[in-house]
């Protein structure tokens, strides 16, 4: 492998852009805010690829991962975060994406008490509508080859507060779900950490054993079950499995998740029923879509009076 080049804390201007500062290091990469120069326009992140996550600098697998990218660009949801471009910098590829002015979940929750019902059902429809739009969003497949081809649906694989952004405007903050089909690109790339499972990344708080066992083939039920494990923790500021000590990924196999009650007895015994269904993954998962866990939980809500 080639040395790693060293990037710059402060990156270049870009057209109708100029430069802020770096806001945050996340396990795959850094982000960095431009403001925007052009009245109306959004503001922007982008956010380059850190060299250590890469397994290999070659011009052609940035090449991939920045067609990949090109592709995720068509996605277009008000509770997704656009893709708008890409290049590279320094040897390092970068994307660039809508700024979501109002932090992510776990920041949210850091100085808060576990959520009442309603704000967490308000929070997590509209991940929910999220997955629905990204299990049939119309997406292009880039082969290793370089080649292409139209694809329907996308599985996030990394769903978790982390990826849960406010954006919108202060007045009408709108959820939205970051990062979605990054996954894919590191994965075209050759790049994915999850699929060396001694390099595991990202946090297996939200993961479930069925993603875990077989990342590759991961089907949008696992962005369903990570979906429910995120309402679990805005309802009790805990991920389903109790990841107290020991190795994490153990910790998936062998610990099975907590009943919500468990951890907050006052949670209506009808959601209650739907998440630690949602959430029981010792066998097959119960909810395949989006759609099916939605339904439940809105009729479950609506019956225990959580509006
Ligand atoms: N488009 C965005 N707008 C505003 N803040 C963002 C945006 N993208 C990322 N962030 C902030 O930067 C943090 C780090 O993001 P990043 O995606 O690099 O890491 P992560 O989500 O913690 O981990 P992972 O690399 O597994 O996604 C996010 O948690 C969020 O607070
Ligand atoms: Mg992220």
């Amino acid at each position: 492998m080639t040395p790693a080049p060293k990037l710059p804390d402060h990156l270049p201007d870009l057209p109708g852009f100029r430069y802020v500062s770096k806001f945050s290091g996340g396990a795959m990469g850094e982000a960095h805010l431009y403001h925007s120069t052009i009245p109306g326009q959004a503001d922007l992140v982008l956010k380059v690829i850190r060299q250590q996550a890469l397994h290999s600098g070659d011009s052609l697998v940035r090449a991939r991962f920045l067609r990949e990218i090109e592709t995720l660009k068509a996605l277009d949801h008000p509770n997704v975060v656009r893709f708008f471009g890409h290049g590279e910098h320094a040897g390092a590829p970068y994307f660039t994406m809508e700024y979501c002015d109002g932090g992510d979940l776990n920041e949210y929750m850091r100085d808060r008490p576990a959520l009442p019902l309603a704000e967490a059902r308000a929070i997590i429809l509209p991940v929910l509508a999220a997955l629905r739009y990204l299990a049939t969003a119309p997406v292009t497949a880039v082969d290793r080859d370089g080649g292409t081809r139209p694809e329907v649906g996308v599985v996030h694989r990394d769903l978790k507060p982390a990826n849960i952004l406010f954006g919108g405007t202060v007045a009408a903050r709108l959820v939205k779900v970051s990062d979605c089909g990054l996954a894919k690109a590191f994965r075209a790339a050759g790049w994915s950490r999850i699929t060396d499972r001694s390099q595991v990344g990202g946090t297996p708080e939200y993961m479930c054993r069925q993603q875990y066992h077989d990342y590759l083939e991961a089907e949008p039920e696992v962005d369903v079950w990570s979906a429910a494990a995120v309402l679990y923790f805005l309802l009790t500021k805990s991920p389903p499995r109790d990841f107290g000590r020991g190795n994490r990924l153990t910790i998936i196999e062998t610990q099975p998740v907590v009943p919500i009650r468990a951890r907050r007895p006052d949670v209506p015994a009808q959601v209650a029923a739907v998440v630690d269904t949602c959430l029981d993954d010792t066998d097959e998962l119960r909810f395949k879509t989006a759609e099916e866990f939605e339904a439940e939980i809105e009729r479950a809500f609506t019956d225990s009076g959580v509006i």
